[in-house]
């Protein structure tokens, strides 16, 4: 069963889940890791979820287009949504405590015409 350490706000939570567990989908009926995982549209469209991979990325799958387009450079940082992962190794994250930042990058706007 993989373990999961989810990090937030200088505290640790630990649990277990089974395999192909997908924590948005757990924490939406109240299992761990609810109330601390921060997500909203749980289908990849508003990055809420945005999560830092601290261990265990190396179990994941590459990100699909969703990840793609709403992490962007936050990839190479090492960020995932967690609500397009199905966990089946261990995993170590962390959530910003600032909710901003799971928001996807605007891109910058085209210079006004004159
Ligand atoms: S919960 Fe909205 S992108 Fe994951």
């Amino acid at each position: 069963m993989p373990q999961v350490i989810f990090r937030k706000q200088g505290q640790a939570h630990h649990g277990e889940v089974a395999p192909e567990t997908n924590l948005v989908v757990r924490a939406g009926i109240r299992h761990f890791p609810y109330p601390h995982l921060r997500y909203g549209c749980g289908m990849g469209k508003c990055a809420r979820c945005a999560c830092k991979v601290l261990a265990g990325a190396e179990h994941l799958p590459a990100p699909n287009w969703k990840e793609l387009k709403l992490l962007g450079d936050r990839l190479a940082g090492g960020y995932r949504l967690m609500c397009q992962l199905w966990i089946n190794h261990d995993i170590e994250l962390a959530q910003d405590d600032d909710p901003a930042a799971g928001a996807p990058s605007t891109p910058l706007a085209p210079p006004a015409a004159n």
